[in-house]
């Protein structure tokens, strides 16, 4: 089969697995990471086709969405008889692009993995970043915010799988801290308008918290 209607049969597969996902993690998701990550390769080098299949598969066997042990990935490459060193590195691409904790190393090992990894990490960033933060947030019923509860940096990808902290403590973990970890120069200059954007964000948030300083 050609890529073109290789991608295309993929787009239809996720399109149809992910619509009804109300975490932040539905197609429109997936459509972005997509988006992003054809517009970073454009200037970079990279095998287009190992990062289109990856973003689009990326979040098909995400821990947060399917538990842990679904290969959903892996049986369609066998249905679309994608084999051998393409099917190996799609696979490595969505191994590599996930973030497991503050302090665990997630280095991307080769340009598509950079690739990918930069497009999905964008779009938790910004306005949409925010969104999609509080919407998982909410579909695991965490607070907003208590000050009781202080962020962490995780050591370890099960300790931070297994927080339940309030949502705002979550850009202190993980969504701060994506801009110092880009990989492409493209990622880095997107990432660094949103980033800014939820730095205004927090601090808006924070003097709406503490009302009695400002009035
Ligand atoms: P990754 O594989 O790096 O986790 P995803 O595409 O699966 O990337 O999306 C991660 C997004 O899910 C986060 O950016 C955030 O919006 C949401 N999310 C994950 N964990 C939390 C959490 N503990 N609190 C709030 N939102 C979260
Ligand atoms: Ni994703």
């Amino acid at each position: 089969m050609k890529e073109d209607s290789l991608i295309a049969k993929t787009v239809a597969y996720v399109r149809d697995y992910f619509v009804d996902e109300g975490t932040g993690h539905d197609w429109w998701h997936i459509y972005r990471v997509w988006q992003l990550a054809k517009l970073i390769a454009r200037r970079e080098e990279g095998d287009l086709f190992l990062i289109e299949m990856a973003a689009l598969l990326h979040d098909l066997d995400d821990w947060k969405l399917s538990g842990s042990n679904s290969c959903r990935t892996g049986e369609w490459l066998s249905r679309l008889k994608v084999e051998g060193n393409t099917r190996r590195k799609i696979l490595q691409i969505i191994e590599e692009v996930s973030f497991k904790g503050a302090e665990v190393n997630t280095t991307a090992s080769f340009p598509e993995a950079c690739i990918v990894q930069d497009a999905d990490r964008l779009d938790a960033m910004g306005a949409i970043g925010i969104a999609r933060t509080f919407s998982y947030g909410g579909s695991k019923k965490r607070l907003i915010y208590n000050p009781a509860i202080q962020p962490e940096r995780h050591h370890s990808f099960s300790a931070y799988q297994k927080s339940t902290a309030p949502t705002i403590n979550h850009f202190y973990e993980k969504l701060l801290l994506l801009k110092d970890r880009m990989n492409t120069e493209t990622g880095k200059e997107i990432a660094m308008e949103r980033h800014k954007f939820m730095e205004a964000y927090l601090e808006q948030f924070f003097l709406e918290w503490n009302v009695e300083t400002k009035y």
